[in-house]
């Protein structure tokens, strides 16, 4: 059903495969307390399998209840009617500084405030998220929410009945939590002018941090022998992949797939290139994750923002002995599996740094370390130590990101005590995960939650 029921299942096959029915040195059922110590092993972990069934159940249930049927009928509605006098009025009270560039010049816009950020998987999308969460706290903007948990029922195609609290009509600023991108029911939520954004990443490193971190979730990685599944799935994809298997997807072109699209469509399947180049006409901006920076000056500069908007810290960053290096070889065959992302990749590539190019490659080099060196200042006055820590010594509860199934590989940080009191709810919202801060922003995420407390408790 969800993915976590899956991964269950996987452990509890683990479980058993420890706990052999028959010991080769043992006739027979060994009798009371005379059992031996593997058998009194199995009997704890038998009881621990039971208590994580029926847990994993009960939270199962709830998940599939409040993952709503997508396909309410709704009344239709081209360009939402609110969205007519929308934030036009707002915008204007925004007098901005924004595209005061190095050189001093200015020239007049305000800043962009109806925004469509298609987050996409494994793509530094949470440190993009606490941007677009700053600033629409600062501007006190409306978001599209999911409800109950931080995705819209990913993978399902995103509908709006799948927004907290929609009623047909309502109009938004921002929407970006992930989803499986549909441009026409995102379209009936946004003002006809939004900017379209989102980011991608080279798809050969993708897919290593996607089999990393979802690779429990898709059933068809357990059959693949070996401890370096990875290398031997690369070494024969053909063998081990099903295209109809469960949560397959994140095995091949994910990026392709997070838009909508049929991730396992031959490469040179005409409806590959229609898919770019309809994305490309919807979105104004691609950025990259190997070109962050880069990528939040263009932002800012679309957008008409302030430096100050886009200054960030790394958030949801994996530790780098977790991170596996790909062997030139594993990054062709890695990027031969994922043809249609590299090829998506490589024809955002080039518009982005033709974007670069009109942009002024001087112009970005300068604004870029200006970026740095604001981040630089912000990170000393925050971050308590100056970096990332592990999740072990991360020490306030709510500084504590999201982990992935079965281990702690995501770093975090620990607040400076004392911080200037002009920058104290700044660093804090800097620094805040994306869960919490979702929640802070009014979103329940009971069922998120709710999983997490049990894989504390089973111990996953
Ligand atoms: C714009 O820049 C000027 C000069 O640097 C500054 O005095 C003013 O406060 C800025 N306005 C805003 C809204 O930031
Ligand atoms: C991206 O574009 C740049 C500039 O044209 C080029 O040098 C680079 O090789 C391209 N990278 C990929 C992966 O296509």
């Amino acid at each position: 059903m969800t993915e976590d029921s899956l991964a269950a299942a996987k452990s509890c096959g683990l479980i058993k495969a420890a706990c052999p029915t028959g010991s080769p040195g043992t006739a027979g059922r060994p009798a009371g307390n005379m059992l031996p110590r593997w058998v009194r092993q199995c009997r704890f972990m038998g009881r621990g399998l039971v208590l994580g069934v029926v847990l994993t159940s009960l939270v199962m249930l709830l998940y599939c209840l409040s993952a709503r049927p997508p396909q309410r009928h709704l009344q239709e509605v081209l360009v939402p009617y609110s969205c007519e006098y929308h934030p036009s009025h707002a915008s204007k009270q925004l007098v901005s500084n924004a595209s005061r560039n190095l050189n001093g010049q200015t020239s007049s816009c305000s800043p962009k405030v109806d925004i469509m950020f298609m987050k996409t998987h494994k793509t530094a999308s949470s440190t993009l998220l606490n941007i677009l969460f700053r600033f629409g706290e600062k501007h006190q903007l409306k978001f599209a929410f999911p409800d109950s948990r931080n995705d819209f029922l990913y993978p399902w195609p995103f509908q709006r009945s799948m927004v907290k609290d929609y009623q047909p009509g309502m109009c938004f600023n921002i929407i970006c939590n992930h989803m499986r991108f549909n441009a026409d029911e995102v379209s009936k939520l946004l003002p006809a002018d939004s900017a379209y954004v989102t980011i991608l990443r080279d798809p050969a490193h993708l897919f290593e941090s996607s089999f990393h971190y979802f690779g429990h979730l898709v059933p068809l990685t357990w059959k693949i022998p070996g401890e370096d599944k990875l290398s031997e799935f690369l070494r024969n994809p053909q063998k081990y992949f099903e295209p109809e298997g469960y949560n397959s997807f994140y095995l091949k072109n994910l990026l392709f797939f997070d838009f909508g699209n049929d991730n396992s469509l031959d490469p040179q399947d005409p409806r590959v290139d229609q898919g770019i180049h309809a994305l490309a006409s919807r979105f104004q901006l691609v950025m990259l994750v190997e070109h962050f920076e880069e990528s939040l000056i263009l932002l800012k500069d679309a957008l008409c923002w302030e430096i100050e908007d886009v200054l960030f810290f790394k958030l949801n960053v994996r530790k780098s002995s977790t991170v596996s290096k790909l062997t030139p070889e594993q990054r062709a065959r890695a990027l031969e599996w994922n043809a249609i992302d590299w090829k998506l990749y490589r024809h955002f590539n080039a518009t982005f740094w033709q974007k670069v190019e009109a942009y002024g490659r001087v112009r970005m080099a300068q604004e870029v370390q200006e970026l740095r060196r604001r981040n630089q200042e912000m990170a000393a006055i925050c971050i308590k130590g100056g970096a990332a820590v592990e999740a072990d010594n991360i020490q306030e509860l709510d500084m504590q990101p999201w982990q992935p199934m079965g281990e702690k590989s995501i770093l975090g940080y620990n607040l400076k005590e004392g911080i200037d009191q002009r920058y104290r709810a700044l660093c804090r919202r800097m620094l805040t995960p994306e869960i919490q801060y979702l929640t802070d922003l009014g979103v329940n995420l009971w069922v998120t939650r709710l999983w997490g407390r049990v894989r504390d408790l089973i111990n996953w």
